[in-house]
């Protein structure tokens, strides 16, 4: 790929060769830890090894120009450093725009530009990560090509998050970047988004296999969704501080949350926290049955969660439950749930190898029988964390 990528950025820019490299940020599948990473909880997800590719060169002025193959009817994007603000039409290339302007704004002055090249493998929308992994392979092409040593791997994150957050405008949690920044083969990050400290639990998944399925729902509004979403645990946190000394609703256990309750004044923000503290306490508890190889209560686990957010989270839909329904009618499915922020895009599921076949004819036909969509099913297979190539 690492040459492929060189020769078809040599087509957009011209030579010479020399001084080009070549970087990589993966996608992310979420097993458990559903809109908690906004509330002080732990999520668990691991790397994929479909992401964003991206090369680089240095430039002699402050000129940066942007080109992404998924784009080419947008061609090559030109503009001075002096001129990064956020504009619609600039499409894709304002998520690279974006940290670049972070960087700024965090004391890394980048002088010099850049003549910038993308190609993305994960499709749009699904929930796997896309825009994260842009931000994050374009932080480590800046500080890799302005030498900004003291930028780590999880900074890379953070200010990919500030980019979505204050740039983009959507107030998205740290998941997404920190996967694609730190995950590692072979293992799930179960990340405490409370202080970012995070463990490695090797994926011990020798006969079973992650498969994330898309609905192929277009998703409405969730933007605004998920917003509303946040605020909810918001307000029912500043109520539950009145008697309660916490931070974030991912300090409770069950128990606790049980007692203090009726200090919040609306029963939707009661199921919205219900699901923010038993989401959270479930993740820990899925990464502990993982540790110890029992797959079987981590599948549970993922089908108690999205009963949670489909119930008291509201975040599923239609077309979503019938997808984990379907699969929880097959033999050899340990666990099902929608992922990532819902209203449409994919759920992920644990299959025995053996099952894979069965679960793609019958889920798939049960499916398009009951809502005349067509899923797509991907075999997802973990992989590192962001790199130079
Ligand atoms: C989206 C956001 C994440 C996270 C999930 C829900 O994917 O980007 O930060 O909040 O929704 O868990």
């Amino acid at each position: 790929m690492k040459q492929q990528v060189i020769d078809k950025f040599l087509d957009i820019y011209g030579g010479p060769e020399q001084g080009i490299k070549v970087y990589f940020a993966p996608g992310r599948v979420n097993l458990i830890g559903e809109h908690t990473d906004y509330n002080g909880g732990h999520v668990f997800p691991c790397a994929i090894t479909i992401g964003t590719y991206a090369a680089a060169r240095k430039r002699s002025d402050s000129m940066f120009r942007f080109y992404s193959l998924n784009y080419p009817e947008l061609g090559v994007l030109e503009m001075p450093l002096e001129d990064l603000e956020y504009r619609q039409e600039d499409g894709w290339a304002n998520y690279s725009k974006g940290v670049i302007a972070t960087f700024r704004k965090k004391n890394y002055p980048v002088r010099r530009g850049l003549d910038l090249f993308y190609y993305g493998e994960i499709p749009k929308g699904l929930g796997l990560g896309s825009s994260a992994s842009l931000e994050v392979v374009t932080g480590l092409i800046l500080r890799d090509m302005m030498g900004y040593a003291d930028v780590s791997m999880v900074d890379i994150s953070l200010f990919a998050q500030l980019t979505e957050n204050e740039y983009i405008g959507n107030r998205c949690g740290i998941m997404d970047p920190f996967t694609s920044a730190m995950g590692r083969k072979g293992n799930a990050l179960l990340l405490d988004t409370s202080d970012l400290s995070y463990i490695y639990v090797p994926l011990k998944l020798s006969h079973e296999r992650i498969i994330i399925t898309n609905s192929k729902k277009a998703r409405v509004d969730v933007e605004a969704e998920y917003e509303k979403r946040r605020e909810e645990c918001e307000t029912a946190l500043r109520e539950l501080q009145q008697v309660i000394s916490i931070r974030s609703l991912g300090e409770l256990t069950a128990e606790v949350f049980e007692e203090v309750q009726e200090m919040i004044k609306s029963p939707v923000r009661i199921r919205r926290a219900r699901h923010a503290v038993t989401e959270n306490q479930r993740t820990i508890q899925a990464a502990e049955a993982l540790e110890k190889g029992d797959i079987r209560e981590f599948g549970q686990l993922m089908n108690a969660s999205h009963l949670s957010l489909k119930e008291d989270y509201e975040v599923s839909c239609r077309e979503l439950d019938i997808l984990v329904e379907e699969a929880w009618n097959i033999d050899g499915v340990l666990g099902s749930r929608m992922m990532g922020a819902g209203f449409g895009g994919c759920t992920v599921s644990i299959v025995e190898e053996d099952a894979v076949n069965e679960f793609i004819t019958k889920v798939g036909e049960n499916y398009k029988e009951k809502t005349g969509l067509t899923p797509e099913f991907y075999v997802v297979v973990t992989g590192n964390g962001a790199s130079v190539l």
